[in-house]
């Protein structure tokens, strides 16, 4: 059930979406079912030709409407230019998906002055990029509603060791998320973002998990769920998220782990791992310091 497509009529129909990094991973299956849903999409990235090729096969799986434009979404004008293909294409905009992103492990200390900025210049500043670029069209149009959906991860707030430029940026674009919700809903633009915990794609587990840190670290044994996320559950939230369904949500964070980070947080869940037939003899014990 839930590896399949949540709405059942084509509830995206005349509306146009970006999604950055929409060549890849998450970034396509939201693209994917974008199209499904009657959608025109503008997927962009720094790779054309990765582009086309998703483009080629994406049109024929869905038979949608997909305008592959090139992008480095570190750079304020090439965005701009996209804007401009884009109505130039559609003649409109309705949805903006910040979804690309760069990461890989590393000690901190290991890492270069301009690591760390490259990290931070994909995520916070691509982000920022694209949604000011993207905001400031929707104001001065006065375009009635539109929609900014941020991919961020459930380290935003909890921070984590390891990948700090990129917990580092997730953090400044839940910010960002929040702060617009309020300040832009004036102007009609909802603003929300989505933390999905394990989604295996190759963009991030070639950089997360290279080599046999898959099999050392077994990611599915630290979800609750016991499962890593499929594409498609993730597709559906987006889906919802960028409909006018969820017209009342704005400035919310929806969390897709499998409840992940909060087995992590949690004081006692490391008491998962008492077996059952210990626990008549803890309680006994605990009763007994009564008195
Ligand atoms: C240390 C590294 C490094 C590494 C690169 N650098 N890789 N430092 N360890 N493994 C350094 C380089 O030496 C250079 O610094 C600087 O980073 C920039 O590297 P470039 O290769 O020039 O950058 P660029 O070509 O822009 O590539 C960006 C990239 C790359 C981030 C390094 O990996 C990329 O293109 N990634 C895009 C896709 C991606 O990352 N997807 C994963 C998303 S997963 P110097 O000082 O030498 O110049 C995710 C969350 C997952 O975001 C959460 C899971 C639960
Ligand atoms: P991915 O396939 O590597 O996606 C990243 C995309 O970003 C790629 O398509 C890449 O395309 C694009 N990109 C990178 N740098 C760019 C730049 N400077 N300008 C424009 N595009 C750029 O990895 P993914 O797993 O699908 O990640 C998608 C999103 O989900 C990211 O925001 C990530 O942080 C988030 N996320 C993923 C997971 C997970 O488990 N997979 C968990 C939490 C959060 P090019 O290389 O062609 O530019």
């Amino acid at each position: 059930m839930y590896k399949d497509p949540m709405f059942k009529n084509k509830e995206l129909n005349n509306k146009v979406i970006v999604v950055t990094g929409g060549g890849s991973g998450l970034g396509k299956a939201m693209t994917r079912y974008f199209l499904t849903l009657g959608a025109g999409v503008v997927i962009t990235s720094r790779n054309l030709e990765k582009l086309q090729k998703t483009k080629e096969e994406l049109q024929q799986e869905t038979g949608g409407e997909i305008l592959p434009v090139a992008c480095d979404v570190r750079n304020y004008e090439k965005v701009e230019h996209v804007l401009a293909e884009t109505l130039k294409h559609f003649g409109q905009v309705d949805g903006l998906v910040n979804n690309a992103a760069g990461n890989f492990i590393s000690p901190t200390e290991r890492l270069s002055s301009n690591a760390f900025d490259t990290i931070i210049d994909i995520v916070l500043k691509g982000s920022k990029n694209c949604t000011l670029a993207f905001g400031k069209h929707w104001i001065k149009e006065k375009q009635q509603t539109s929609t900014v959906l941020n991919i961020v991860t459930t380290y935003a707030w909890t921070g984590s060791g390891y990948v700090v430029p990129s917990a580092t940026a997730k953090a400044g674009v839940l910010a960002m998320t929040r702060s617009l919700a309020v300040e832009w809903a004036k102007y009609g633009i909802r603003m929300n973002a989505i933390a999905p915990g394990p989604f295996p794609t190759k963009g991030a587990w070639d950089r997360l998990l290279p080599g046999d840190l898959k099999e050392k670290f077994d990611i599915s044994k630290k979800v609750p769920l016991k499962r890593v996320g499929e594409h498609q559950e993730l597709a559906n939230l987006a889906a919802y998220l960028m409909s006018d369904y969820s017209a009342y949500i704005n400035g919310e964070v929806i969390t897709i782990d499998g409840g992940e980070w909060l087995q992590g947080a949690g004081e006692f869940n490391m008491l998962e791992k008492i077996p059952q037939q210990l626990w008549d003899q803890l309680e006994t014990m605990i009763r007994a310091k009564k008195r």
